[in-house]
């Protein structure tokens, strides 16, 4: 099977290349990524002589370009996580929300839906998705896979609309697809603009801790690696049509966590237990900042088996471990060297 994993050089994409790289030594893994500021190579570095994987240079919006793609690497199935992920940049610049969330994920589906068209036989879109399409909760409640979509910024907007378009193209043109929606991602080699990788950081380098509001705000956290095994369930085993969701059953209130945060990493770097509470600086909320998420799974773990595989604490642990033993890729981040990386590896031989 030809698989193309688009935005693999981020976050939960490399942890999901990595995956099937490892895993399945009888796929072949096309990696396609635009690297963008979230995108970077050194979070896959590991595995890029892999005989199994490729990594191809480009843009999910430019449709010339994804049907040579298709074409050259004969792909079987796709799974879709390039996306612009951060609600705070698509408050300050929603278009380019809208044109890679929206516009990249229809052009995709267009291309997968003209080149499988003669035969859908063994042909998969799998387009990953969150939990914020749903809105926000008050303190009770859960979102199931049939609550309605409510999205309140630009980015779940965003995600909702290409949701939708996934769905469209499943039952206009029969495109098999499988979706799934999922809480909040942590763990390694996340961009130190979210909070747990910003927080470490900060606390690390003794630099103030911003907490939106009062700190009430209550997410669902998943370790990303269990997001990725998530994903390969789903990937061979999902109904066709059919969308999943993702979580943890794992609440915190980010003040709580933020707390939680302080006292491993104070712990780790032999500091008196809280004293890093001092950095906690409460700044104005976020705007339309949604209150709750919180997800029901129970379909992906009566359907297919899967839950998580790691308590918050312990995820938490390994999570600030490897943010420690990684300062040069946290100070290649932050001093923007890593987007060096591509030329350094690649010069202009992939396009
Ligand atoms: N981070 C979370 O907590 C979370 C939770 C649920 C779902 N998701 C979804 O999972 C997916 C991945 O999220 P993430 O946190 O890893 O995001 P990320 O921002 O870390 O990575 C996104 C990747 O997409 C690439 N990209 C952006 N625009 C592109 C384009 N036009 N063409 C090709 N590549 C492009 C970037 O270079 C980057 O490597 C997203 O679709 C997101 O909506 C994320």
């Amino acid at each position: 099977m030809k698989i193309l994993i688009t935005g693999g050089a981020g976050f939960i994409g490399s942890h999901v290349v990595r995956h099937f790289i490892h895993k399945y030594p009888q796929y072949n893994i096309i990696n396609l990524d635009l690297l963008t500021y979230a995108g970077n190579l050194e979070n896959i570095k590991d595995i890029e002589d892999a005989p199994n994987y490729t990594f191809v240079k480009g843009d999910i919006q430019d449709i010339d370009q994804m049907r040579g793609l298709f074409t050259k690497y004969e792909i079987d199935a796709v799974i879709h996580l390039a996306a612009e992920s951060h609600v705070d940049r698509s408050i300050s610049d929603p278009f380019v929300f809208i044109k890679t969330n929206v516009l990249g994920t229809a052009t995709l589906l267009q291309v997968a839906k003209e080149k499988w068209q003669d035969n859908m036989e063994g042909k998969l879109f799998y387009h990953v998705s969150t939990d914020e399409v749903y809105g926000s909760l008050e303190d009770t409640g859960l979102f199931y896979e049939d609550t309605a979509y409510d999205p309140r910024s630009p980015y779940s907007a965003s995600k909702a609309s290409s949701d939708h378009f996934v769905r469209a193209w499943h039952h206009t043109y029969g495109l098999p697809v499988v979706l799934s929606n999922c809480s909040n991602n942590y763990g390694a080699n996340q961009f130190p603009e979210k909070l747990i990788p910003l927080f470490i950081n900060n606390i690390i380098n003794e630099k103030p801790l911003p907490v939106y509001g009062k700190g009430i705000n209550v997410r669902d956290w998943l370790y990303v690696e269990d997001h990725a095994s998530a994903i390969d369930v789903i990937f061979h085993k999902g109904r066709n049509g059919e969308t999943y969701n993702i979580g943890g059953h794992n609440e915190w209130r980010n003040i709580d966590l933020i707390k939680l945060l302080i006292k491993l990493t104070d712990a780790k770097l032999g500091r008196p237990e809280g004293s890093s509470e001092k950095l906690i600086t409460y700044v104005t909320d976020r705007a339309g900042h949604d209150l709750r998420y919180a997800i029901d799974a129970s379909k992906l773990k009566d359907e297919l088996g899967w839950v998580p595989s790691l308590q918050f604490e312990e995820g938490l642990g390994k999570t600030i471990d490897w943010y420690l033993e990684n300062k040069d890729w946290l100070a290649n981040v932050i001093s923007g060297d890593y987007q060096k990386y591509y030329e350094n590896q690649y010069g202009s031989a992939i396009g």
